[in-house]
């Protein structure tokens, strides 16, 4: 009997909204759900050749992110069969796909399919708002249905993906989201949710900008809607962004043929 597994890294719940949709097409129960956000370091499942696995992250600088890559370099396929999703803010999605179908095919799974979708984008959210919307969901679905058929059909690899070797090169992002004194109540939910432990517990309401990834997570837990991104590169970039990529972006998948 086959398994089907979600390993990703979500850190503002679009990439792992896009991988609900797809087990909902592929019309599967999931046995086991791995946000990387949670721990970096977590214990993979060992997978059979019967086993399906979904294997997302978002795009960061074009590409997925370091940590992110490294935690997937520790999956072991065992001739499972993988599905490869990116999911990006409306810009592009550049080498992101391609890194994680490279990483699939080193650690030995079988691509069923692989699809970038469209995320809000989790720094510029005047960009790619509130995607994925009700199209990428009917897009999302048939994605899955179309990989349960392939699956079916035995018709896995051959998949052309999108990108450059040697993949874009990492560049960080000179933008941090700070917390407010006055609204912060001290709940510990972004200490606690941080991926990599750039707040503290005694004062929240600063970030260890040399550890932030940006990701945007403690953003989105912050029920005082007390951090957020601001400061004047924030608006430059962000009104620059908002006039360079508001014009929407359709999804793209492939199945094995
Ligand atoms: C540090 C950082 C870099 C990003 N780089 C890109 C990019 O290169 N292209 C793009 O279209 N979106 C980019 N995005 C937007 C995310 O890919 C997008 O918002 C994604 O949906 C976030 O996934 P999540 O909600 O699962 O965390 C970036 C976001 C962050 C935080």
């Amino acid at each position: 009997m086959s398994n089907l597994y979600a390993i990703y890294f979500s850190a503002t719940d679009t990439t792992s909204r896009c991988v609900n949709y797809i087990c909902r097409g592929l019309n599967l129960k999931l046995t086991s759900t791995i946000n990387l956000a949670d721990d970096f370091d977590v214990v993979f499942p060992d997978f059979t050749s019967e086993d399906i696995v979904i294997v997302a992250a978002p795009v960061y600088g074009g590409r997925i992110p370091a940590l992110v890559a490294e935690s997937f370099a520790r999956l072991k396929g065992n001739n499972a069969i993988a599905i490869a999703l990116a999911v990006y803010g409306n810009r592009d999605y550049d080498d992101a796909l391609l890194e994680i179908s490279d990483i699939l095919n080193n650690k030995n799974f079988r691509i069923v399919g692989t699809g970038a979708f469209i995320g809000q984008h989790s720094i510029f959210n005047k960009v790619g708002v509130g995607r994925p919307d009700l199209n990428d969901e009917q897009e999302l679905l048939h994605f899955g249905k179309a990989c349960k058929k392939a699956i079916e059909e035995n018709k896995l690899g051959n998949i052309q993906v999108k990108g450059n070797r040697p993949y874009k090169k990492i560049a960080g992002v000179p933008i941090h989201p700070k917390g407010s004194k006055v609204k912060c109540i001290k709940c510990g939910k972004c200490v606690a949710s941080c991926p990599v432990d750039a707040i503290s517990i005694e004062h929240p309401w600063e970030t260890n900008n040399s550890k932030c990834l940006t990701c945007g997570r403690c953003i989105h837990v912050c029920s005082q809607n007390a951090r957020r991104n601001s400061g004047i590169s924030y608006n430059i970039i962000g009104a620059i962004f908002k006039a360079a990529f508001s014009k929407r972006k359709d999804p793209f998948w492939t199945v094995g043929d």
